[in-house]
């Protein structure tokens, strides 16, 4: 038996909490929840308002500084972003190295990463005027990279930014432009992305942005840290659960299925679950998925897609475990995956895209939450304890005498 406390000279309380279902890393004054009663709020203005209301720049705006700017605030801000879009022609080289079939998550993980191969100048956390600019940098060249992952898994050449644009339109228009034709970006499109952008910004202390806090904790530059979210992100149980909950929904296929995907779900033998189902804070709708399916109605009436097999499912599948005791009794309710990729999908997007969509837009939230950390005078370096389960001390026997 290994004493804990005496092993590590711990003295006090030593707690154990996997998954840190009841810990708190950190204090922040960024963002709220209140899983019961399904609230989100950014720095107190609630999500819907923001989403119904505001811009995503707004939102980052609010995200870092904690107001939302005045009008010449928001016009300087959106200038400066405008100001950092394009990305080093280097960068194109870097994009030719990978294979055309690589999943954009991963060609993300790399591209972001490489931005402090690029940008040696803001690499200086501690200086406060290069982490603004480290921050400006990373919101604005985040949708040039997501926008060349796509082109270049689709093998068409890049389209550069066009900075008359605002923030989300120009995202549509390196996505889908070509060269040698028109391209009109569609402003129900634009909006409704804009809206979803929004709503993924910040989530306080999930997994990938408990990974850029305490990537950033020992001082790592801020893009690394960036790209540790990402990397994060991309698992199916955080951001890439969108890409599988549109794909659950395309096997279900039918209505008249769902039950046996619902037994599925129940059976604890089978380890299906329903993706876009549950949540660890929210015990109650997820605020954001309400607003999420407002949105998916508003793309596909846009888009004249008066019956889409998969809505039909999804709606189908959400009444359903709404009414299940399972489902009631361990509070699993839609959470904002649920519906997005099916309005992702309307919007022309593949679904290897969804969670590079995520992660350009919980970029500002990680920025802001590791600006927090930074500036936070009791920072320490994050080293979480472990409980040893391992063998006791025993003596090294030579490999002839094993
Ligand atoms: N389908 C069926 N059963 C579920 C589901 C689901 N989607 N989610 C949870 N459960 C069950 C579990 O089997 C477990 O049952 P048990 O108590 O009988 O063992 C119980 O509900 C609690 O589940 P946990 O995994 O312990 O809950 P946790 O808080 O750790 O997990 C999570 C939350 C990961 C989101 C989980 O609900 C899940 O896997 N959902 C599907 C993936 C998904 O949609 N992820 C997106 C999260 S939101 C985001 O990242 C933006």
């Amino acid at each position: 038996v290994i004493d804990i406390a005496k092993l590590y000279g711990q003295t006090g309380m030593f707690t154990y909490d996997p998954g840190f279902t009841s810990t708190a890393s950190c204090e922040s004054a960024i963002t709220y929840i209140d899983g019961d009663e399904g609230v989100l709020l950014y720095r107190g203005f609630p999500i819907e308002q923001l989403a119904e209301h505001g811009d995503f720049l707004e939102t980052c705006y609010l995200l870092l500084f904690g107001e939302l700017p005045t009008a010449a605030q928001k016009a300087d801000f959106d200038y400066r972003i405008t100001r950092h879009t394009m990305v080093h022609e280097q960068m194109m080289r870097f994009f030719q190295g990978f294979r055309r079939d690589a999943h954009p998550m991963a060609v993300m993980v790399a591209s972001v990463g490489a931005l402090s191969a690029f940008y040696h100048d803001s690499i200086d956390i501690s200086d406060p005027q290069q982490r603004m600019v480290a921050s400006m940098r990373m919101i604005a060249k985040i949708p040039t990279l997501a926008a060349m992952a796509y082109k270049y898994s689709i093998g068409q050449p890049f389209i550069y930014p066009q900075n008359d644009l605002d923030y989300t339109a120009n995202f549509l228009r390196m996505c889908f432009a070509v060269p040698c034709e028109d391209y009109k970006v569609n402003p129900v499109l634009s909006r409704a992305l804009d809206r979803i952008f929004i709503l993924h910004a910040d989530h306080e202390q999930n997994a990938s942005t408990s990974t850029v806090r305490l990537a950033g904790s020992s001082g790592a530059n801020p893009f690394a840290c960036i790209a540790a979210g990402v990397a994060c992100l991309w698992g199916p149980a955080h951001g890439g659960a969108n890409e599988a909950a549109l794909k659950m929904l395309q096997e279900i296929g039918t209505v008249d299925r769902i039950p046996h995907f619902i037994a599925r779900a129940k059976d604890k033998n089978d380890p299906f679950r329903l993706m876009g189902f549950g949540h660890r804070v929210y015990k109650n709708y997820d605020p954001r998925a309400k607003i999420m399916q407002k949105t998916t109605h508003e793309v596909l009436n846009e888009l004249g897609i008066k019956d889409d097999p998969l809505l039909d499912v999804a709606i189908e599948l959400e009444r359903i475990a709404l009414h299940d005791e399972y489902f009631i009794e361990k509070k699993l309710y839609p959470n904002i995956d649920f519906y997005s990729g099916i309005t992702l999908k309307a919007m022309g997007f593949p679904t290897s895209m969804f969670t590079v969509l995520f992660a350009l837009a919980r970029t500002v939230g990680w920025i802001a939450q590791w600006k927090e950390m930074i500036e936070d005078p009791s920072q320490r370096i994050g080293r979480p304890r472990q409980l040893y389960t391992g063998s006791p001390r025993r003596e090294y026997v030579s490999v002839n005498q094993r």
